[in-house]
């Protein structure tokens, strides 16, 4: 599915959310100042766009999906800035214990098939207090903005994501994958439950989405 809604993918992200998950990702790079210092992974990196807004640190793109990672490699050779990318599956991380001082990951968590296990090989791959910072779309918990958001649903991201993207399919998806996924505070106790301690959980845009930020939490 990412494979082939990859090519209008930043498009319909920017038109769909009116240009919101430009200003929630960089509330996303901004949480990595609670990291210590050292290399960052964007995990379900897609086209890149929080690795190439990290600056200051190393960082590598991961992602399960190639199309996607060749339209991030193409974006940072359009914008000069050096990232590394690779394939990587969330749950199974091609990296050593400990290998990054913290992981972000936008609009990646709600796609994974075990979260917990995700949680858990992102834990592994953190060094000691190294920091994940997530970006997700979570059910708002107003019913006026869940209710909203519902028609805005309905009415223009279904039918203006069958209408440009070649899986049309994907943006039913999207709404219908919000609405089973947690809510920020469910995730929360999941992330605890694998080994975090919260340092941020905010809602962004009325609980559209949420902004998660935990420490790897010892013993
Ligand atoms: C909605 S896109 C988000 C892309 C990007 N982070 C952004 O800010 O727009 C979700 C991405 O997660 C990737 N993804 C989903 N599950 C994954 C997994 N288990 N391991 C690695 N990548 C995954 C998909 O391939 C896709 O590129």
């Amino acid at each position: 599915m990412f494979g082939v809604i990859a090519p209008r993918y930043d498009l319909l992200n920017h038109l769909l959310s009116l240009r919101r998950d430009v200003s929630w990702r960089r509330r996303l790079v901004a949480a990595l100042s609670l990291a210590p210092e050292g290399m960052v992974l964007d995990l379900a990196t897609g086209t890149g766009d929080v690795a190439l807004a990290v600056r200051d640190r190393r960082v590598v793109g991961g992602d399960f999906c190639l199309d996607m990672l060749a339209l991030s490699q193409g974006k940072a050779r359009w914008s000069r800035r050096a990232a590394g990318w690779t394939a990587a599956d969330a749950l199974a991380l091609p990296f050593a214990d400990g290998s990054f001082a913290a992981v972000t990951i936008a609009f990646g968590v709600r796609n994974f098939a075990d979260l917990a296990a995700g949680f858990r090989e992102i834990r592994r791959v953190l060094a000691p207090s190294g920091v994940l910072a997530i970006l997700e779309l979570h059910r708002p918990r107003w019913r006026a903005v869940a209710a909203a958001i519902g028609l805005w649903n309905r009415l223009v991201v279904t039918p203006l994501g069958t209408l440009i993207s070649p899986d049309g399919g994907a943006y039913a998806y999207l709404p219908a994958s919000v609405d089973t996924f947690p809510d920020r505070v469910e995730m929360a106790g999941v992330l605890v439950g694998e080994g975090f301690s919260m340092l941020e959980s905010n809602d962004l845009s009325g609980g559209i989405a949420a902004l998660t930020v935990a420490r790897r939490s010892e013993g």
